[in-house]
């Protein structure tokens, strides 16, 4: 199948040459390397070749499409979400509303061990129903590529039956998907009073049976105070390690609890959350090659600190965002919503915004050679936007969904 999409506004986050950038840091992530006036050739799923309308391709294409006024952009590339989950958790949204905190709410039984017990009710099927349908509403927001953890079985029956759900996914959905176990998410109540049991069950009866399954792509740790001390999390890391299961943890959102530096420490893909980061983190992250990933949306819904971006930025590293999209500290994965937070909260500009959830995002799932950027050869995974004005006006125009269609593997869906 051919396609051949012509008169392209604004043709967005193109890379030219054959040499291709693995990730955006520092300074340049302000800029978004773009052609106005363009056209786009996609053959068998690829990207073929694009240019601009001045400089006609040499191809043949049996469908032609005029995109008059739309902006083509990468799909976003969502690199820590917790898609699949069995019900959602509005009375906590209240409580919290009257006072208490996410971290008292979890204290009292609540929180992920609330959905844990959901979790653990709900049958395979229909958790994989629940699950695909929302994944096909985010891809209808843009997103191409995404990552799903477990963390809500917190049992080995109900971690693998997550990441069963996960894998059907992979199989039946057309976007790239990463799986990440989280099993280290919580205390469940009967460990309450036995972190060394908890801890061993993970090591010693999950992860052989996770690897052996291939059911994961990353080890995932809630390292905070109250959940996954530095101590568990080394444990957990290492252990992961042994299985082939690289790091991506979530780290430093409610404490300065040392996550950052464990992480790079264990040569995690990333670090997620960073709430609480500050200098000492910072110098952490410039010594190894960890993504530092933001996730404003759940510091949003929660009313807790932003993420330090600027400071993170201006010290030459990169900044990945995502949604977390999840039923308690952010049930929405909406990405157009996620920029218009980096931009007004964070104070990212909209083109850093962008380089974080497309090429950053692509870096942070290992996907940066197959999506993340408009070029030759990777996956013809795009956005086209409805007519706007510009790329600013996809974070400025909040609450709205900038998406006209979606091209997946170079089909509209
Ligand atoms: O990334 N922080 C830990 N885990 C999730 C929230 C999980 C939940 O509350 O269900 C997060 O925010
Ligand atoms: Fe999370």
């Amino acid at each position: 199948m051919h396609l051949l999409l012509t008169n392209i506004k604004q043709l967005c986050q193109v890379e030219t040459g054959t040499a291709r950038k693995a990730l955006v840091k520092g300074e340049a992530m302000r800029v978004l390397p773009s052609i106005e006036n363009a056209w786009l050739f996609i053959e068998h799923g690829k990207i073929h070749s694009f240019g601009r309308m001045s400089e006609p391709p040499a191809v043949a294409a049996n469908d032609v499409m005029d995109m008059s006024g739309r902006t083509i952009l990468p799909a976003w590339c969502d690199s820590h979400t917790h898609l699949v989950f069995a019900a959602p958790r509005e009375k906590e949204f209240v409580d919290r509303i009257n006072g208490l905190s996410y971290e008292e709410i979890a204290r009292r039984g609540g929180g992920i061990l609330n959905s844990a017990r959901k979790l653990n009710e709900t049958s395979e099927e229909e958790l994989y129903d629940q699950s695909l349908q929302r994944l096909h509403e985010v891809m209808g927001k843009g997103t191409g590529a995404i990552e799903i953890k477990s963390g809500y079985g917190l049992n080995t029956d109900a971690e693998l039956k997550m990441l069963r759900v996960i894998r059907k996914l992979k199989e039946n959905a057309p976007i790239p998907i990463k799986a990440s176990f989280l099993a280290a998410h919580a205390y469940p109540l009967e460990y309450k009073q036995d972190h060394e049991g908890y801890l061993k069950l993970i090591i010693e009866e999950m992860l052989p049976r996770v690897a052996d399954e291939g059911l994961a792509d990353y080890m995932d740790v809630f390292c905070e105070q109250g959940f996954f001390s530095i101590d568990d999390t080394e444990r957990l890391l290492e252990a992961g390690w042994k299985y082939g299961l690289k790091p991506k943890i979530h780290a430093n959102q409610l404490h300065h609890s040392g996550g950052v530096e464990v992480g790079v420490k264990h040569k995690a893909i990333s670090v997620d959350h960073l709430e609480c980061v500050g200098d000492k983190e910072i110098a952490a992250l410039k010594e190894g090659s960890t993504m530092p990933t933001l996730l404003p949306a759940a510091a949003f819904f929660l009313g807790i600190q932003y993420q330090p971006a600027r400071k993170i930025i201006d010290a030459g590293l990169p900044v990945c965002l995502a949604t977390d999209y999840n039923p308690g500290s952010c049930p929405s994965g909406s990405v157009p919503f996620l920029l218009t937070l980096a931009c007004t909260q964070l104070k990212m500009t909209p083109e850093e915004a962008i380089n974080a959830v497309t090429l950053n995002g692509a870096a942070a799932l290992e996907l940066q050679d197959e999506i993340g950027t408009i070029a030759e050869g990777k996956r013809a995974n795009l956005i086209i936007t409805k007519q706007i004005p510009s790329v600013s006006y996809i974070p400025y125009d909040f609450g709205n969904n900038p998406v006209d269609k979606m091209i997946i593997n170079g089909h509209f869906i």
